[in-house]
């Protein structure tokens, strides 16, 4: 198992790593950037796409925070209406016609019950229907219409990471393919996403490589009573990524929120003993994200903004984790100092990573 382990000391943190390599696996032979195009081998006809009227993210878990992700980008890109549903809780609302609907099933493992009965409920409406998943074979590969494969290799960590990083990469190339061929957006927009989105692999690694700093702060932070990550726009599926992670290895109390929800709430519970983790990025409404800063700093809370140059970060916060420049995939990159920051402070709790109680990787129940 160690060698299995390729030298890192659980599988997760290798998974971590393993990131850069995963997202160029997702994108390899998918983009024609030139072009300003994307070939994903995808059934969806310019006629079907043009009639679209709504897309449904279906999934579970950190699945459905890279639904919410792709549910930002293809309103903004594809000018369609879009939406991420918990599975568990989803009922089949579409327009006259369902088959103008299009319900896209995110889930790694392929077989999360709870996702697949939704898709059945979708599919027993009329809808139209396509998988993001990676695994070849898998149960959910049979329902749908359409696959694409996210390639990011077996993950054997119950928390998911990479993953995640792929399933919002493999969902933007959707995006993008959706949004040209719909003419929502031009091939100048386009060429700047699917740059961005090759940009991906060697920012992960900028921030891998600041691993040292993670840990660090990891240690000094790590005892907090909980902890709270806040975000906007595209940093707020992140900021609930980023708290699913640590409670799950580490059984810690941590909530995500949208930044501007802190003041409705949960901003009751915000002292010198709950640090605060921010996404101040480009796509995550940094500026006005820095004003709910302020309000937690004011009550004492010791802040780590995960920032990239479109605010001055360090004048307001206790840390600054430095996101390298990527447009919309800015907060994406801050994810995995947040998976960085979990794996941490679970590590020096001695928490069982891999395994954490009462979880399983797959859920085959409703
Ligand atoms: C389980 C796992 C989570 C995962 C979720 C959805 O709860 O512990 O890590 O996000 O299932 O899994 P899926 O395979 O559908 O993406």
């Amino acid at each position: 198992e160690a060698a299995e382990k390729g030298g890192y000391e659980h599988y997760m943190l290798k998974e971590i790593h393993e990131q850069p390599t995963a997202l160029r696996q997702a994108i390899s032979g998918r983009i024609d950037e030139m072009k300003g195009q994307v070939d994903l081998e995808l059934d969806l006809p310019a006629e079907y796409l043009n009639s679209l009227e709504e897309v449904q993210f279906i999934a579970c878990g950190t699945s459905y925070h890279a639904g919410l992700y792709a549910a930002k980008l293809f309103e903004e890109y594809a000018d369609v209406r879009a939406s991420a549903e918990i599975a568990s809780e989803y009922e089949f609302t579409g327009g006259r016609d369902p088959w103008r609907t299009l319900v896209v099933a995110v889930t790694q493992s392929g077989e999360t019950a709870d996702t697949l009965s939704a898709l059945k409920r979708a599919k027993r409406a009329g809808a139209r229907t396509l998988a993001v998943t990676n695994t070849l074979g898998s149960t959910v590969t049979r329902e749908v219409d359409d696959t694409v494969f996210i390639r990011a290799g077996p993950e054997i960590g119950v928390a998911a990471t990479k993953t995640f990083c792929s399933q919002v990469a493999t969902l933007a190339l959707v995006a993008v393919h959706v949004s040209r061929k719909r003419g929502t957006i031009s091939s100048a927009e386009a060429q700047e996403l699917l740059s961005d989105l090759r940009g991906l692999p060697g920012a992960v690694q900028q921030v891998l490589d600041a691993e040292g700093q993670v840990r660090l702060a990891a240690e000094e932070h790590g005892d907090g009573d909980a902890f709270f990550f806040i975000g906007r726009r595209l940093g707020a599926p992140v900021a609930l990524e980023g708290a699913l992670k640590l409670k799950e290895i580490s059984y810690d109390h941590a909530e995500g929120f949208p930044a501007g929800e802190l003041k409705h709430g949960p901003l009751a519970l915000v002292t010198s003993e709950t640090p605060v983790l921010a996404v101040l990025t480009e796509g995550a409404k940094a500026r006005e994200t820095l004003n709910n800063v302020k309000e937690v700093e004011s009550r004492g809370a010791p802040v780590i903004g995960c920032a990239s140059d479109v605010v001055d970060a360090e004048k307001f916060v206790d840390k600054v984790f430095t996101v390298p420049e990527l447009g919309e995939l800015e907060p994406l990159v801050a994810n995995v100092y947040f998976q960085l920051f979990s794996y941490y402070v679970a590590n020096q709790k001695g928490r069982s990573i891999d395994k954490p109680r009462n979880l399983a990787k797959s859920v085959t129940v409703e």
